[in-house]
């Protein structure tokens, strides 16, 4: 059942153009499929091969004649065609029934609108096909359906032809003039409605962009509008790519699995990355649309002009596609701090998330050597690290350097199918570099370690930093080879201000990108004034874990004279963390907690430094998570870090309650609400300052979060007051919550919310989720609502969800296999959040195993949730 890398062969047959005809209908839909297809030389086999799932197969012709039983043979999800001719028309008729595809992968319902999503593996859900990435086609699609009920049929590319066909249907002709992967396809039937603009593109012609939305939500388009405009600028001017067809379209739909999908001309999305207007979406969430919506839209290139040779190779897209992402948000930004606060979040989620999953049994290279099932593999590790792995190249030729590469790539591979490798050779190509080492970085798994030691000498004047690098054994994969690493390091002076860098005699300015290709390396600068504190890996240049025996007098001076704003950012985590490690042994052996004035002093001096942006000031004083203390214990215990970071709050809280007060009052947004960094930075300090106030026992900060949240009017506000009153358990709280309900009971995206806030509140026990799953709102076949509920239970909610009594994971185990049977995708995602189970007490780790087993011992489990589960039990 396993797929190697290794076991890589062309396809047998090409295709050239497909002619779909759909007959829609919710029980029973009929697809013709019209293929012309030829042999590839390249291939040595001659079979025809097609791939199809939860299909009826009605009819099949080749070359105008009907195909008996013994023409053909299907083995399982495969049909083969032997002894075929070199050129072909193939003529498939099948049956599928929309309505019941609780999967949401192929053709389905959603709200009584057709909606389809084909990547990986959905279209063989729609039709037999050569459904693999390197089969590249040109498509026309017939869409006819009940005009009543289905007013709007889109799909890929152009609209060619519409019309009545008599009886109550209609129909709409499409065509896209650009060849494509089946994974690409892409069709709406459905009663909905558009924001539409034209817009100029940068060569002069006019695009039709179209935002297409369930009725009552006309009133929250404007931002993915705004976002699509912004995208198609900000690729035309960054990278000189233009958008290629005369109408872009995107579709939201409340039920679907991931965030979005990039179909040619067609993306259809998540509500959750379009809605929004004040009233019913957060900063976060507005920040989160224009990311995905230039994510989608970044992908017509870097995915769809150029594609996968095969799944192994996603990260060429997908890393790609995020690097890209993150870079126009920087850019739409504009200021450095904003900048710099973005860049945070980057490596926020990437320490958060994926430096777990680079540790724990389902770890798995940026490209993967193999899969049981190809869906599992749209991890962290591929998109956030494989972006990372795009910025490195960026960091190592320079913005120039990097853009070359990608003209050089475009160049070459524009229309095709190609690897990971093709681009790292376009890189190297376009910049007179060998990158043949930096390859390690796709092949091997584990997040390497970086262990730096410096030494001043103070009559040569040098100070030589010592790196050395290493890279613990991950799944597979005992032992590893060095990588290629930029490691951007300044040297601090007393005064605080970086001190000018000279290696070999080269001057280098402030901040030099050090190349670490070795096991260990020194680098010796020349011409250093005094005793430098180094300030290493800038920028996060590198997705690693940076080791140095900082002192706390060192890390205070960097917390608070740093130039690079991530390093400054990371002194102040590395000062909590210290002190919340500590604070959780102490709180394990139940001693009593306590925390040093220089700490607070430190974070005092952050939160009144009025020279810093807001947006900066709210992450420097954001503790570390408790899943982050987790990962830096040998043996975790949820209950501990708990309190150890509650009390933290609490303090911070109580001895800073003036300043925060301060704070609280002087970074109000009055006025009409706008989703600009600068609003959105003074709101994200001004609410962390109420969550402090909120964490201490003063009344006070109470009263203040329920002010807000009567008086609120944009939902940032509401959510973060709602959000202070939860975790403060106070006694307002319950009516709140009941009040909050009531006033968005018609927003699906709201009561999402809702259900999550009640889910990660460390009062709230499977007792109390299991009775959130019986409110008539809870819905086990919306992705969306499974998250908010039990995945965030499961996943944000550790005191409870690690229970001593196991109850949380006996909770988890029924739930994956509930999910299962409906939605093996969501079901599988949930099946993640036992991945750290070795790290746990004797106790704790015996009741997860068992949870564990109960599921892999499920005679009927999808192959989703079985590689999952299997790898955890092996690994
Ligand atoms: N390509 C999409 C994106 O990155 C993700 C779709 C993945 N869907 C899936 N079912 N695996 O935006
Ligand atoms: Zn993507």
């Amino acid at each position: 059942q396993t797929i190697y890398r290794k076991d890589y062969t062309p396809p047998s047959y090409l295709v050239d153009t497909v002619e779909l005809g759909f007959d829609l209908d919710p029980a029973r839909t009929i697809v013709a499929n019209r293929l012309t297809m030829r042999r590839n030389p390249a291939s040595a086999q001659r079979e025809i091969e097609l791939y199809g799932e939860e299909l009826e197969l009605v009819a099949l012709r080749l070359n105008g004649k009907t195909l008996g039983k013994r023409d053909y043979r299907i083995e399982g999800n495969l049909l083969r065609i032997a002894h075929a001719p070199e050129e072909v028309t193939l003529e498939i008729e099948t049956l599928c029934a929309p309505e019941k595809n609780t999967a949401l992968s192929g053709l389905y319902v959603s709200n009584g609108n057709f909606i389809t999503q084909c990547e990986a593996e959905g279209f063989r859900r729609i039709t037999y096909f050569p459904d693999r990435p390197d089969v590249m086609a040109r498509y026309t699609v017939m869409l006819r359906a009940d005009k009543e009920r289905f007013p709007v049929l889109l799909s890929n590319g152009n609209l060619v032809e519409e019309g009545e066909l008599g009886d109550g249907r209609h129909y709409a002709k499409w065509e896209d003039p650009f060849p494509k992967p089946s994974y690409l396809f892409a069709l709406v039937a459905a009663k909905l409605v558009c924001q539409e603009e034209k817009f100029q593109l940068a060569d002069g012609r006019e695009a039709l962009l179209q935002v297409w939305v369930e009725e009552g939500n006309l009133d929250k388009t404007d931002h993915a509008m705004q976002s699509l405009k912004r995208s198609i600028r900000w690729d035309e001017e960054r990278y000189g790519l233009e958008l290629d067809l005369d109408r872009f379209m995107i579709v939201a739909t409340g039920d679907f699995n991931m965030g979005a999908m990039e179909n040619k001309g067609l993306n259809i999305f998540n509500t959750k990355y379009v809605l929004a207007n004040p009233r019913v979406a957060t900063d976060v969430d507005f920040q989160g649309i224009e990311a995905v919506v230039g994510h989608e839209y970044f992908h017509n290139w870097t995915g769809n002009r150029v594609t996968c040779r095969d799944w192994f190779q996603l990260s060429l897209k997908e890393g790609l596609t995020v690097f890209r992402d993150q870079e126009f948000s920087g850019d739409m930004i504009g200021t450095s701090s904003g900048r710099a606060v973005n860049r945070i979040d980057q490596v926020r989620t990437l320490r958060q998330v994926q430096f777990p999953e680079d540790a724990g049994p389902m770890a798995h290279p940026v490209r993967p050597d193999s899969f049981v099932e190809i869906n599992n593999f749209y991890t962290v590790t591929v998109y956030e690290k494989g972006a990372e792995v795009v910025r490195m190249y960026q960091t190592l030729l320079g913005r120039e350097g990097f853009r070359k590469g990608m003209d050089l790539y475009f160049e070459r591979h524009d229309g095709q199918a190609v690897e990971c490798d093709d681009f790292r050779s376009a890189m190297a190509d376009a910049n007179g570099r060998n990158l043949d080492q930096f390859e390690r970085w796709y092949s091997q798994s584990g997040t390497p370690v970086v262990q730096a030691e410096g030494r001043y000498d103070e009559s040569a004047r040098t100070y030589t930093l010592k790196l050395s690098q290493s890279c613990p054994p991950t799944p597979g994969q005992p032992d590893k080879l060095p990588f290629h690493i930029p490691v951007a390091v300044g040297l601090l002076g007393a005064s605080g201000r970086d001190l000018p860098l000279t290696i070999d005699g080269k001057e280098l300015g402030t901040t030099a990108v050090l190349e670490l290709t070795e096991s260990e390396q020194n680098f010796v600068f020349s011409g250093v004034a005094e005793s430098p504190t180094p300030s290493l890996l800038r920028d996060f240049s590198a997705p690693v874990v940076l080791k140095y025996g900082y002192s706390d007098a060192e890390l205070l001076h960097l917390f608070s004279h740093d130039s690079d704003p991530v390093n400054r950012w990371e002194a102040g985590q590395r000062l909590s963390m210290e002190r919340l490690l500590k604070l959780t042994e102490v709180a394990a052996a139940g001693g009593e907690l306590s925390l040093d004035d220089t700490f607070v002093e430190a974070m005092r001096k952050i939160l009144t430094d009025d020279t810093l942006d807001p947006a900066f000031r709210e992450q420097a004083l954001l503790l570390p998570s408790e899943s982050m203390i987790a990962d830096q214990m040998d043996v975790v215990q949820p209950l501990p870090i708990h309190t150890a970071r509650q009390f933290m709050r609490a303090e911070i809280g109580a001895r800073l309650h003036n300043e925060l007060l301060a704070t609280y009052r002087s970074q109000q947004t009055p006025g009409e609400y706008s989703a600009d960094a600068e609003s959105i930075g003074r709101r994200a300090l001004k609410n962390l300052a109420l969550a402090y106030l909120g964490a201490t026992p003063a009344e006070q900060a109470l009263a203040l979060a329920q002010e807000q949240f009567s008086n609120a009017t944009n939902m940032t506000d509401r959510v973060a007051a709602l959000g202070a009153l939860i975790h403060a358990n106070a006694p307002a709280a319950p009516d709140a919550l009941n009040r909050f309900y009531d006033e968005f009971e018609d927003e699906a995206l709201v009561i999402d919310k809702w259900f999550a806030m009640q889910a990660t509140a460390a009062t709230t026990d499977v007792a109390k989720v299991r009775k959130l799953m019986k409110h008539p709102a809870f819905n086990m076949r919306n992705p969306n609502r499974v998250r908010s509920l039990i995945s965030s239970f499961c996943a944000a909610n550790p005191v409870q969800f690690h229970a001593a009594d196991g109850s949380g994971y006996a909770f988890w185990a029924e739930q994956v296999i509930a999910l299962d049977a409906l939605n093996p995708q969501i079901a599988s995602r949930l099946s993640r959040a036992m991945d750290r189970w070795r790290r746990y007490t004797p106790e704790l780790q015996a009741y997860m195993k068992q949870a564990l087993e109960k599921v892999a011992g499920q005679t009927k489990l999808s192959n989703d949730v079985r590689e999952v589960v299997s790898k955890a039990l092996s690994n």
